[in-house]
């Protein structure tokens, strides 16, 4: 018998996840409204709401999952890549708790962490797999050799696939986050509309910059003549800009599988809750005879779900941390 609290504060939602015996029990997450009229995560005001929510959270957690906390047997947090204040109230929480009930600390990677997303429920990949990581500050193609095994293969050299979601909703003039909305509009227009450039970057590495500015150029331009360009073709716009991501994407995505002759191949993180991503993996999948594995919407954005079954992996290696350990605001795989 194992009980895991997973604790997330990496970004902007509080979350915290009870965990017995590799199955998730709750997955509370407070999620921080007060960014939105800034256009975007302002780092102060996020670790503010960490400690204001954190203890809310974990409370709710235990209560759903219908333990008491004395039961629990160690505590897993994240604590990386992320904004550091906010890793410190996850991390000094956690460190805490750990040491009050007299449990092991354990420390986990957030972006280890979106692929272990997998192990929650069937049906579960086999290893070795490939996992496309895309989020609001990552992308990142992995070989997943094992649970703590990965190896990166390409990554974004400028943006990430998430920013440029949002970046461009900017553009268009929707509010942060910009990702959803792009989603929902791009499900009534017309893909074709609007050439966006796909850029010539080698080997699995991205790169999305070229793209926004091509969204800008030709808003700018388009605004010159018709003042209402943006309201009239937003539907058309956004379903451009989201082909246009996500062939980016999948296309180094069979690169990849191509080059590794891997046949499971996973998507991960808060751009995995794309329903044109989701929809092309399958058809590249059917295509190309791939086993895909694809998250359940609430584990592909932040959650504690993904940081309480990575700790309850560790605490079966009996992988713990001392109370010396400290977040790190950039933190490889
Ligand atoms: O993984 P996540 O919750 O946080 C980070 O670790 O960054 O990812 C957040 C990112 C944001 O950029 C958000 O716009 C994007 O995921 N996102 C989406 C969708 N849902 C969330 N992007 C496109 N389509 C969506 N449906
Ligand atoms: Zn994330």
């Amino acid at each position: 018998m194992a009980i895991i609290l997973g604790i997330e504060s990496s970004c902007d939602e509080t979350s915290a996840s009870i965990c017995i015996n590799g199955e998730i029990h709750s997955n509370v997450i407070a999620t921080q409204a007060i960014h939105a009229k800034y256009g975007g995560v302002v780092p102060e005001l996020a670790s503010r709401a960490h400690q204001q929510n954190i203890i809310p959270t974990v409370d709710e957690a235990i209560r759903q999952a219908k333990i008491s906390k004395n039961q629990i047997d160690a505590v897993s947090f994240t604590r990386g890549p992320g904004l550091l204040g906010a890793l410190l109230v996850g991390t000094s929480f956690a460190k805490s708790f750990a040491l009050a009930q007299n449990i092991p600390l354990i420390d986990i990677n957030h972006m280890q962490a979106h692929i272990l997303a997998h192990f929650i429920e069937e049906p579960k990949p086999s290893f070795p797999f490939l996992c496309l990581t895309v989020s609001g500050g990552h992308t990142q193609i992995v070989l997943v050799k094992d649970c703590f095994e990965m190896e990166l293969l390409g990554e974004t050299l400028d943006d990430a696939a998430g920013e440029a979601f949002d970046k461009t909703a900017k553009i268009l003039n929707l509010p942060y986050p910009g990702g959803p909305l792009i989603d929902k509009y791009a499900s009534q227009g017309n893909s074709n509309m609007y050439k966006l450039p796909e850029p010539q970057i080698p080997g699995l590495n991205f790169s999305f910059s070229g793209l926004k500015t091509a969204i800008l150029y030709l808003v700018q331009d388009q605004l010159k003549q018709n003042p209402d360009f943006l309201t009239e073709n937003i539907a058309d716009l956004c379903a451009s800009v989201q082909s246009r991501i996500v062939s980016i994407l999948l296309n180094k995505l069979k690169k990849a599988a191509k080059e590794t002759g891997v046949k499971d191949i996973a998507i991960a993180g808060g751009v995995s809750a794309n329903s044109g991503l989701r929809k092309g993996l399958i058809e590249m999948g059917q295509q190309y005879r791939w086993n895909v594995f694809i998250p359940k919407f609430e584990y592909c954005t932040d959650n504690a779900a993904m940081i309480a079954i990575a700790g309850y992996h560790k605490y079966l290696k009996g992988d713990f941390v001392g109370q010396d350990v400290a977040p790190m605001a950039r933190m490889h795989l």
